[in-house]
């Protein structure tokens, strides 16, 4: 067969076209099809101000707008043809576009190159991206804050080394996870503001002679200021590895969730029943109740944090400006996303869904002389002991129960008298679970009064 026309886009100088391995690792157009509406948006506000500043006639500028308007629907209707030889996004929607309008379409791309283009179009994607977690992190706060509401005094054992510590209340625990997803939602929403600034107009990477209004554009595509240097506006990708890196964190905290909803719900803990819709059966042993959706979650971490090592990892040590490696920037930016939000929408549906088995957790709190700091306080507070020592007879008293095989609070008086005289039976006041999260009224701690005023101040702020 005869050789490949070349490009119709770039070819002029070209006598033949690409080889097919070269097409194949040159097209972009499996993936970044994605950015097309962002790349047409970019395209109507370049073309308007085109128009404005008088470079192009207000027909052409007409005829372009309303031909970029039915590429979008057919894109929308799936009636569009993306052709790799075509590479990318940008080629395959202004091919599109000639052919409806003719030569008119040459001119949209006066005054711009597809450096600064693909540059826009994916910070338009990653921007609505942080919008997108913004919402689905607030939906999740809401339903933990709906738990946390719901049980601010059940009481449950709180760990460290995932050994009984001390008891805590199921609420307390709800806001622990708020607090996180909190922070994660200022991440998104840092990283929002940081990015929006616009680089349309940067061109290939001097800039242009043509005398356009990147103010004009940037504000049209809701950017705040267009980016102040033209090099750094086609070479930059902080803003997706800000992206990666915020999403890394909150997938982190989703794992760290998940971790424990999978322990809570095992049969040995039975601290939490999740719903039938977040659970999955197994296909030989008839009684399981699988939590597969919080398994999942919990592997996510897995492929989003990967995804920001990658584009360290391929935009470490390029040269200013553009090099096409900078094309490997967005595919596993499209796959955290997807795999974020996901993984935010199956938590908040579990969360909303799961019940807290309140009878379990309060006889788990009890266990493993979870009250035994308060003991050790009581007998500083009351009989005026230098914590350490109060530290070692509380240490004698819980061996004696261990001997006896029972609890703290079930101790006879005298068993305790015996190891330090000066103890009254005052000291039961504080032994029970209930006696002990409500005596922790020290501001962020678990007392389901402070609990309850966390909440509050959590719905108003998220009003
Ligand atoms: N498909 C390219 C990318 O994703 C668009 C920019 C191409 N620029 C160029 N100078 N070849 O990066």
């Amino acid at each position: 067969m005869g050789t490949k026309a070349s490009n119709q886009m770039w070819g002029g100088r070209f006598a033949s076209g690409p080889d097919a391995i070269m097409e194949a690792i040159n097209a972009s157009i499996g993936f970044d099809r994605r950015l097309a509406d962002q790349d047409i948006d970019g395209s109507l506000a370049h073309v308007a101000m085109l128009a404005a500043q008088g470079i192009v006639s207000p027909a052409d500028a007409e005829a372009i707008s309303d031909g970029l308007g039915r590429v979008r629907a057919e894109i929308a209707e799936e009636r569009f043809e993306f052709k790799p030889a075509l590479e990318d996004i940008h080629m395959n929607i202004e091919a599109r576009l000639s052919e409806i309008i003719g030569d008119a379409a040459g001119r949209l791309h006066t005054g711009r190159s597809r450096n600064d283009q693909v540059a826009t179009d994916f910070r338009l994607w990653v921007r609505d991206q942080c919008d997108a977690a913004v919402a689905g992190l607030t939906a999740l706060m809401r339903a933990l804050l709906d738990q946390a509401e719901a049980g601010a005094d059940w009481v449950m054992p709180g760990f460290t080394h995932l050994q009984t510590a001390q008891p805590v209340t199921w609420g307390h625990h709800m806001l622990a996870y708020v607090e996180m997803f909190a922070r994660d939602r200022a991440r998104f929403a840092d990283a929002r503001a940081r990015m929006n600034e616009c680089p349309l107009g940067a061109a290939a990477l001097a800039g242009t002679s043509f005398p356009i209004d990147r103010e004009a554009t940037a504000h049209a595509l809701g950017f705040d200021r267009p980016m102040a240097n033209s090099l750094d506006a086609v070479s930059d990708r902080d803003f997706a590895l800000e992206f990666l890196a915020a999403a890394s964190i909150c997938a982190m905290h989703l794992s760290r969730m998940s971790e424990e909803l999978v322990i809570w719900s095992s049969a040995q803990f039975r601290f939490v029943t999740l719903s039938d819709r977040f659970s999955t059966g197994s296909s030989i042993m008839p009684q399981k109740k699988n939590p597969d959706a919080a398994e999942l979650i919990r592997a996510k971490i897995g492929r989003i944090l990967g995804a920001q090592v990658a584009l360290l990892v391929v935009m470490k040590g390029l040269p200013l400006a553009y090099s096409k490696d900078m094309q490997e920037d967005k595919e596993q930016v499209f796959d955290a996303a997807d795999s974020l939000m996901l993984a935010l929408a199956a938590m908040t549906g579990m969360a909303q869904d799961m019940t807290a088995n309140a009878p379990a957790l309060e006889e788990a709190a009890g266990a493993g002389f979870s009250t035994a700091t308060d003991l050790a306080d009581w007998l500083v507070r009351v009989l005026g002991m230098p914590f350490r020592e109060a530290h070692h007879v509380t240490g004698a008293i819980v061996a004696k129960a261990e001997a006896a095989g029972c609890d703290l609070p079930e101790l006879p008086l005298e068993a305790m008298q015996a190891v330090h005289p000066g103890i009254t039976a005052q000291i039961f006041d504080v032994l029970g679970v209930r006696n002990s999260v409500a005596s922790r009224q020290s501001y962020g701690g678990t007392a389901p009064d402070q609990v309850r005023a966390q909440v509050a101040a959590w719905k108003e702020r998220l009003e």
